[in-house]
């Protein structure tokens, strides 16, 4: 297993790739500096998840606010979608990412976008909103208490009638499936080595992202740590928190042992 300064012990291939690095590691959070723009390149424009969104959004009236929202992955097409949009996100670097596709965008569409910097687990908007998104399973990255303080403050923002939809995820496990999966990705101007870690019944999974080719000198490597929250466990802390849930989605899979959800909540009466 290796270890990267700062942090989480890395199993596995990944856990040994780094050791034979050793003190060239220049160890990221995937959402930092050095990781959101990582994290950007891999995925910011993918479209996992949008269809699904714009389909429940469009029985529900209102504006949206957008959950960590990162580089705006949901948040631009549901700007291209008419709707005003307000973009909460923790980190700065993701929001700068989020910036730069504002600027570039219609003004039309830029003006109906309001940016906020936040904990999605205790914020306060002076507003309303018809609906509350929370895409690509980042409840994951909440504690228990995060996740009860998420529940409160999005009850504090629906307006009347107005909907929770977040998403999560169920892995698989098989006796014979490995515990490791590895995937190259190619983004704009390089490719990456994904690494996703997680035994069967485990709370979390581990992902690290490597450069597909190892130059010479410092070797920048992100990692994160997802919990795994099954759409049974969001739905009985989503009850008792006093949301109803109406309705359940099974999303296309992303990987081979990944069952995505999207989950449609609203205040109960
Ligand atoms: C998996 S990414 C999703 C980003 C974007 N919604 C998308 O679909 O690409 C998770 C995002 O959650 C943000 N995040 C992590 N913890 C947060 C918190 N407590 N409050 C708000 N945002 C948070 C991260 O910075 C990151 O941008």
């Amino acid at each position: 297993m290796g270890t990267i300064p700062n942090g989480l012990a890395i199993p596995g291939r990944a856990g040994a790739l780094l050791a034979e690095l050793g003190d060239r590691v220049v160890r990221c959070d995937l959402y930092d500096e050095v990781g959101a723009p990582v994290y950007h390149d891999l995925v910011g424009k993918e479209t996992y998840e949008v269809r699904e969104l714009l389909t429940l959004l469009r029985a529900i009236p209102g504006s949206v606010l957008d959950l960590a929202a990162g580089s705006g992955r949901l948040t631009m097409p549901l700007l291209a979608s008419r709707r005003d949009v307000t973009a909460l996100e923790l980190s700065g670097s993701m929001l700068k990412l989020l910036a730069a596709r504002l600027d570039a965008a219609p003004a039309a569409l830029r003006n109906r976008c309001t940016t906020v910097q936040a904990d999605m687990s205790d914020f306060t908007l002076d507003r309303e909103f018809g609906a509350v998104v929370l895409g690509t399973t980042s409840i994951s990255l909440l504690n228990a208490s995060g996740r009860q303080g998420l529940y409160e403050s999005v009850r504090a923002h629906l307006a009347p009638g107005g909907r929770f939809l977040l998403s999560t995820v169920a892995l698989e496990s098989s006796d014979t499936a490995p515990a490791e999966t590895e995937v190259e990705f190619t983004g704009s101007d390089r490719g990456y080595r994904l690494f996703e870690y997680w035994t069967a019944g485990a709370e979390s999974r581990t992902v690290t992202i490597f450069p597909a080719v190892i130059e010479e000198g410092p070797v920048e490597v992100c990692t994160t740590s997802i919990r795994v929250l099954s759409a049974e466990l969001l739905e009985e802390e989503l009850r008792s928190s006093g949301f109803a849930v109406r309705s359940r989605h099974m999303l296309p899979d992303p990987g081979a042992r990944h069952h995505n959800v999207l989950l449609e909540a609203e205040a109960a009466a």
